[in-house]
């Protein structure tokens, strides 16, 4: 989404973000990720189309990529939020962004993926309706060939579980 859309909550702005001002939200991956994660999740800020970003005043603070995984499933991609403005709800603001924008764009899942010890990420998706799916139960549901494909998409380190939310 290029245009502008506001949510003016909680003083936090959700909009958003064209490719071009993306350069911007680098700073909260960097204050977010390390590693693998640090290097996919500055490569995918450019290559997704839809990039949301919480604003105090001007500042981005947060950031949450959606992608569209097929015609009824969404994928979050990423969301961080800086290190200065965690707990204060700039990612509850965002995920709910972004289940209003997937149910939008007529989505009927909204999903995610976490790595397992990460236990304030796992908290933030349960705490807005997420739950967790097993692989066994992610193929019964799309069948082994459409599962592996869509896995290999949203699994960026092997081990990382997966979260789903009904819309
Ligand atoms: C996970 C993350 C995005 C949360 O951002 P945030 O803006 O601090 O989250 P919120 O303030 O909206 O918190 C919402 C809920 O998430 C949970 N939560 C957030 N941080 C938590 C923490 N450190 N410990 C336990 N639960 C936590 C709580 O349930 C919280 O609700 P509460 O404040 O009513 O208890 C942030 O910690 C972050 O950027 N982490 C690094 C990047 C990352 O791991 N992203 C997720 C995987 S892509």
């Amino acid at each position: 989404m290029s245009g502008i859309s506001e949510n003016y909550e909680r003083k936090c702005r959700i909009m958003g973000f064209p490719i071009q001002e993306r350069r911007r939200l680098e700073g909260i991956l960097l204050d977010s990720f390390e590693g693998w994660y640090l290097r996919h999740s500055l490569k995918k800020l450019y290559q997704i189309k839809d990039v949301f970003a919480a604003l105090y005043d001007d500042t981005p603070v947060g950031v949450a990529m959606l992608e569209e995984l097929s015609e009824e499933l969404s994928y979050l991609f990423y969301i961080a939020v800086a290190k200065d403005f965690r707990r204060k709800g700039v990612a509850s603001q965002l995920l709910e962004y972004c289940i209003s924008y997937s149910v939008s764009k007529n989505k009927k899942e909204l999903y995610a993926a976490t790595e397992r010890d990460n236990e304030p990420s796992i908290a933030l998706f349960e705490k807005h309706g997420f739950s967790r799916i097993s692989f066994s139960e992610f193929i019964n549901r799309y069948g082994f060939a459409r599962a592996i494909e869509m896995y290999a998409k949203m699994v960026v380190v092997p081990g990382e579980i997966l979260l789903v939310r009904k819309l």
